[in-house]
């Protein structure tokens, strides 16, 4: 694993972004997976802005989506579709056919349903780039403590301190989602790299668990320990509490000098 140490949360969109960027010019066509929430705000924006400047192209891009509440349309202001469309695909140029987010409309045949997704995902060729953030119980999608470690998209009951950091968000208790239809920690496993970004001192103690922790159910994000292509972008705050960061260091600038291109 990568541990990648950035001053803020501006430092860190700017990082994930140059990755991303990377990756699409090396592979035009690379499918991404995507992720909500305040976390990858700035990764959004910085790859805004490359497009806007002419320098990244997302015509032969393909996007899957983690997660969507389940119960929520597409045009709710609180659904991850709408989050989607105002904070990136609304100002790039990602084909609407190459788009996909999981339906939180759906009712019944559920598991049919994510089996769909997955197939969707297998025929794109699978996800060249999973972007992750990490909840504060460690979840990553909507993975919630005590995930199975293999298990697949599916419909997923919301934890209490997920549904505790949504209520903000909503303006009643009916309206807040109770479930959320999420990518399995076996279906993120399968993506061939990872980058998860963490900001903030609220993430500190989830972000030490899952890199420094036993590989556990409890902690979501310890199952990344078993992937071959992860790194963790985490600013100075979400860092806090990880006990080895003059080794993370120090890993950077032996990856810089042996093996430069597992940084591009
Ligand atoms: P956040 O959410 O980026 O809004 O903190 C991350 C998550 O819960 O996965």
């Amino acid at each position: 694993m990568l541990v990648v140490l950035k001053r803020d949360s501006e430092d860190v969109g700017r990082e994930a972004a140059r990755l991303v960027a990377n990756t699409i010019q090396i592979k035009p066509t690379a499918v991404l997976g995507l992720a909500t929430g305040n976390t990858p705000l700035g990764l959004y924006q910085h790859l805004i802005e490359l497009h806007r400047a002419g320098q990244l192209d997302f015509s032969r891009v393909a996007t899957f989506n983690l997660d969507e509440y389940l119960g929520l349309a597409p045009s709710h202001p609180q659904s991850f579709h709408h989050f989607m469309t105002v904070h990136f695909f609304s100002r790039v140029n990602v084909p609407a056919s190459n788009i996909h987010i999981p339906d939180g409309t759906i009712s019944g045949n559920y598991d049919s349903y994510c089996g769909e997704y997955e197939q969707a995902i297998r025929r794109a060729g699978g996800i060249d780039l999973q972007i992750l953030g990490i909840g504060r119980n460690g979840h990553i999608g909507f993975n919630e403590p005590t995930s199975s470690l293999a298990s697949r998209t599916r419909l997923k009951a919301l934890s209490r301190e997920t549904l505790e950091d949504n209520r903000r968000f909503f303006s009643s208790e009916e309206e807040m989602p109770k479930c959320a239809i999420t990518m399995g920690i076996g279906t993120i496993l399968e993506t061939r790299r990872i980058l998860l970004l963490a900001t903030g001192e609220s993430k500190a103690a989830a972000v030490a668990k899952a890199i420094e922790g036993p590989i556990t159910a409890s902690v979501s994000a310890s199952a990344l320990q078993l992937h071959p292509d992860v790194t963790f972008i985490v600013d100075e705050a979400a860092a806090s509490e990880l006990t080895q960061k003059d080794y993370y260091r120090h890993v950077l600038k032996m990856t810089e000098l042996f093996t430069p291109e597992r940084l591009l």
